[in-house]
């Protein structure tokens, strides 16, 4: 009788992790394709790529609240310098793990393209993109 209770007990957690296994998915933020434009910044455009990470952060602070796509711009009343971006995320997930997808996005785009014209980061679960010219993805 004793073992027969063990036994549901560790039935049941069984049940409950799974449940959470597949109930509470993490994204996935496996990499699916990215496009880095060819041209890049030059070194004392400084400035410029600033905006153009402003304009990012942007778009990944806002999107998990506007809906899971959100396109971003600014423009620089200096220079008349304007970029766009754009962030979306797979509808599926929570807002903490829409977050946590273009924050990596974001990382990937950061390390790896920083100083290009252009960017896009496809993962499974999310994207970012961030261009010197407006666009559309709808
Ligand atoms: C994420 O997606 C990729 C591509 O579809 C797949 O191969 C991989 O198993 C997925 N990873 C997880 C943790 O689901």
């Amino acid at each position: 009788m004793e073992s027969f209770w063990r036994n549901c007990i560790i039935c049941l957690f069984l049940g409950f992790a799974c449940l959470f296994e597949s109930g509470n998915a993490t994204p996935n933020v496996t990499l699916d394709y990215k496009i880095c434009n060819g041209e890049t910044f030059n070194w004392n455009e400084d400035n410029l790529v600033q905006k153009m990470d402003e304009v990012l952060d942007m778009a990944v602070g806002k999107v998990a609240d506007n809906g899971y796509n959100y396109y971003a711009s600014i423009r620089d009343e200096n220079t008349d310098f304007q970029c766009w971006a754009h962030a979306a995320c797979n509808g599926k997930l929570t807002w903490i793990d829409c977050y946590a997808c273009v924050v990596r996005a974001h990382d990937l785009l950061m390390n790896q393209c920083r100083r290009n014209y252009g960017a896009q980061f496809q993962l499974i679960d999310c994207r970012v993109r961030r261009e010197k010219y407006e666009f559309n993805e709808d």
